[in-house]
């Protein structure tokens, strides 16, 4: 059994203070539970400053992107290193909402992967297909494509910090969670494509966690399935008390 992981995923949202309350409440919440490794991705702006606040907790921080060169004229840009010197353990990588508004292509998302694990942190790497997809049955193809596309070239033993995020992107932001079957159905596939492109030794250790409309009514069944490993929670990890529910999750 993996330890389950719950992300928090704050997207666009929070300031500085706003996100150190959050972060304050939070902390309080979940002193002494221990059901999952718990990370929040916060704004980069808010990331050194709550690297403080969650020093004595088991709270991790995450970077919600990174640039995959080390440093250098690309402005506007942030680096692994940067990101694990400022106090992140973590970083997502290929979320939709990169791919759809950024143009964020394989090819982008497989360099990002790389100089995750180049510096140590550890990939959150998010694949999911849209529902015009999803109603032509072409979910397990995309989803398949698009994990094949990140893992390409890597092998070794930075591929054990791996975390692969199922976020089917009909399911972000609207409140229409995916069937706990159907998202096991994908967690599974995603699985066995992971143990035929690694091989067992290094697949064995690589979660598989669920977004979309993750709330503290649905993480109960959504983790009662038996390839779900955690959950990558947008809008409810805004909310310290439902946020804190979904980390107790049953
Ligand atoms: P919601 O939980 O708001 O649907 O967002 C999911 C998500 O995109 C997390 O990365």
């Amino acid at each position: 059994m993996l330890t389950p992981l719950i992300a928090g995923n704050w997207k666009m949202n929070t300031g500085v203070h706003q996100g150190a309350e959050l972060v304050i409440k939070l902390r309080e919440l979940i002193k002494g539970v221990d059901t999952a490794d718990v990370v929040i991705a916060p704004p980069f702006t808010s990331i050194y400053h709550l690297s403080h606040l969650i020093a004595d907790s088991t709270i991790q921080l995450a970077g919600q992107n990174l640039h995959w060169e080390k440093s250098g004229a690309y402005t506007g840009e942030v680096s692994a290193e940067m990101l694990l010197d400022a106090g992140c353990r973590y970083v997502i990588i290929g979320h939709s909402e990169r791919r759809t508004y950024f143009h964020e292509t394989g090819d982008v998302v497989n360099k990002k992967l790389v100089a995750a694990i180049r510096a140590g942190l550890r990939p959150i790497v998010c694949v999911g297909e849209t529902l015009k997809e999803r109603e032509a049955k072409k979910t397990l193809s995309v989803v398949s494509t698009q994990l094949k596309g990140a893992l390409a070239g890597l092998s070794g033993g930075g591929l054990k910090d791996i975390t692969v995020a199922y976020e089917p992107i009909w399911a972000i932001g609207t409140g229409a969670v995916a069937a706990p079957q159907d998202a096991e159905e994908v967690h599974n596939a995603l699985r066995e494509l992971l143990y035929e492109t690694l091989g067992a030794e290094a697949a064995r250790p690589i979660r598989i966690i669920y977004g979309g409309s993750v709330k503290a009514d649905n993480i109960d069944s959504l983790m009662s399935q038996p390839n779900i490993d955690g959950a990558l929670v947008g809008g409810a990890s805004l909310k310290a008390e439902e946020f804190a529910r979904i980390v107790r999750f049953r």
